[in-house]
């Protein structure tokens, strides 16, 4: 067990645990890379000031979580454009709220960006948000993230990362929509693999689909530097990269 599941097993009986232990079951690499978010948001220099985190994509708030779990004098603002699934993650992290370290902003991720002052946030972090955007709109938030982060700042992000090599990515995918099948019938979980089949065929969509190398090189346009893909694990991967001094 790892730190992340251990604390949340210790310091929560409620919701979270049951999102938590179905996404280890339906996609245990997402379990995974929230987890190396975190320990990507530890790594990262202390400073005297309260290091400012912005997430993009509340969900139920396991990345949150993961977040907060990840370095002790951090205030997040976590944006998500979505009611029902803010009000998930607000009702699992409120603990933190009422501490003063979490804030909620319903908003679309760019639009909270752009009502952000420049040069303003220690760490932009997020996990399996990113890959939902239409791509014109990803290129948008990246450039957003860059002018908000301060110099030296970092954007950390775990996400679908489509390969370039489009046959193996084809092929891990059938695995994934497997897997999906072989987990949720036998869960009887029929109404929860539909959603998960047809958000696939999203994610896979034209408009939509995070290509690695367009990506990262979305991120070096953006004046990106150090830009890293770290672990790739089938079509998870985490990138990370720093605003330059
Ligand atoms: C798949 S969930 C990931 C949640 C969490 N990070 C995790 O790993 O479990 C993606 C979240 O991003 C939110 N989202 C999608 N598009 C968004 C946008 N344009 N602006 C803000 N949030 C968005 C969705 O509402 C959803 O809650």
């Amino acid at each position: 067990m790892n730190t992340i599941e251990l604390e949340v097993d210790v310091m929560f009986s409620n919701t979270i645990v049951q999102d938590y232990d179905m996404l280890k079951l339906i996609c245990p690499l997402a379990v995974e890379m929230n987890r190396l978010v975190g320990q990507q948001v530890t790594a990262y220099p202390d400073s005297s000031e309260s290091l400012a985190i912005v997430e993009l994509g509340s969900g139920t708030g396991i990345t949150t979580l993961s977040l907060l779990l990840a370095k002790n004098h951090a205030h997040i603002v976590s944006i998500d454009n979505q009611v029902s699934m803010q009000e998930v993650a607000q009702k699992n992290l409120q603990t933190w709220v009422d501490n003063k370290r979490l804030e909620f902003c319903h908003n679309d991720a760019l639009s909270a960006l752009q009502n952000m002052a420049s040069d303003s946030i220690d760490i932009v972090a997020s996990a399996y948000t990113l890959h939902n955007f239409f791509d014109n709109y990803r290129e948008r938030v990246i450039n957003e993230i860059f002018r908000v982060l301060k110099p030296t700042g970092r954007f950390i992000n775990g996400d679908r990362y489509a390969l370039d090599d489009i046959n193996e990515h084809t092929r891990l995918t059938q695995q994934d929509a497997s897997h999906f099948f072989k987990v949720l019938v036998a869960e009887h979980k029929f109404e929860l693999l539909e959603q998960w089949i047809i958000h696939l065929f999203s994610d896979e969509s034209e408009n939509h689909i995070m290509r690695e190398a367009i990506a990262l090189a979305q991120l070096q346009n953006a004046g990106f530097i150090d830009i890293q893909l770290s672990h790739r694990l089938d079509v998870n991967a985490l990138v990370t990269a720093t605003k330059p001094k």
